[in-house]
């Protein structure tokens, strides 16, 4: 089978680790690197967390440490939804894995000036990197085959009542991605909230005993206790792990060519994204959309994918 090369983009993270494991367990993708976004945490404990997942299960793949802090804004950070090592109580063994010693802009321009096939660009946090590195190196978008990213909301907001977080940390990044004229395939909660794990599931994958059964286990159980305490819920999204379920099982999701834009000016809509289901706007259709889900075949990779690290 012909693999999928990929580029990912990740803050580091409760769902962005599954998702990582996910891509690890895979061999279908072929990961030709990974650089590190600021979000959930500082950018210091989303390289470390990354730098040591990829120490644990795949430390051929090189890393590379992105920006610290969104274009124009100050950064936002949700260690109350993470924890404050972006990984809430799991502690990640510790590795000899080095980083590269170019930043993320520049790592990305390296694969991508390198590369004789288009590379799947997928992005689970702010989309700071991706658009420096779309601002710098223009010449080189036609090197990515598309862009797969978790963001963005028709449904409401998770860190505004209009804005999801990773739109929201970097709103103007994600408006220069959203113009780029690279294909995109967008997770936004519209399905990310329909692809949550019960709790006999998360006990099913903690059954497994092995170390990447612990990380996931740790990982979304700390995600759990916030959804419980935070919105009473008795499961937990899986957001970014989306991106990766859909460039696996595509048939696994369903989903629409709309138009999205992101609302860059408004005084309580900062960062909010414009889903344009109904063609109201007549403006491109710029994104496929994702809005169903098949859970149960999602959590049944989810589970296999696990129980194969
Ligand atoms: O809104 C969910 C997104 O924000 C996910 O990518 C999660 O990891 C956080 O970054
Ligand atoms: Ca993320």
């Amino acid at each position: 089978m012909k693999k999928i090369p990929i580029i990912i983009d990740c803050d580091p993270g409760c769902d962005d680790t599954i998702a990582l494991l996910l891509a690890f367990a895979n061999k279908s993708l072929d990961i030709r690197g990974i650089t590190v976004s600021a979000g959930n945490v500082h950018i210091n404990n989303t390289t470390e967390n990354t730098r040591r997942l990829v120490g644990a299960f795949n430390s051929k793949i090189k890393i590379a440490k992105g920006c610290e802090k969104p274009m124009f804004k100050t950064i936002v950070t949700a260690p109350e939804v993470h924890g404050e090592s972006g990984l809430g109580e799991v502690v990640l063994p510790r590795t000899e894995k080095e980083l590269e010693t170019l930043n993320a802009v520049e790592f990305l321009s390296k694969i991508l000036r390198d590369t004789t096939e288009k590379i799947t660009v997928v992005i689970t946090g702010p989309m700071t990197n991706i658009a420096v590195f779309l601002m710098t190196y223009p010449e080189l978008k036609e090197k990515i085959e598309k862009f797969v990213i978790m963001g963005g909301s028709s449904i409401g907001g998770n860190v505004t009542p209009a804005a999801e977080f990773n739109i929201y940390v970097d709103a103007e990044a994600a408006d220069i991605v959203f113009k780029s004229g690279v294909e995109i395939v967008l997770c936004p909660l519209d399905v990310t909230m329909n692809a949550f794990v019960e709790e006999e599931e998360l006990l099913r994958i903690k059954s497994i005993g092995t170390l990447a059964a612990d990380i996931a286990f740790g990982a979304i159980n700390h995600a759990l206790n916030f959804y419980k305490d935070t919105y009473g819920r008795k499961n937990v999204p899986m957001h970014d792990p989306c991106t990766i379920a859909y460039l696996l099982k595509e048939d696994m999701f369903e989903g629409k060519k709309v138009f999205v834009g992101t609302e860059l000016k408004g005084e309580f809509t900062y960062g909010e994204t414009i889903i344009d289901y109904n063609d109201k706007l007549k403006q491109p259709k710029n994104a496929l959309v994702l809005n169903k889900i098949n859970r149960e075949a999602f959590i049944e990779m989810l589970y296999n994918s696990i129980k194969s690290l």
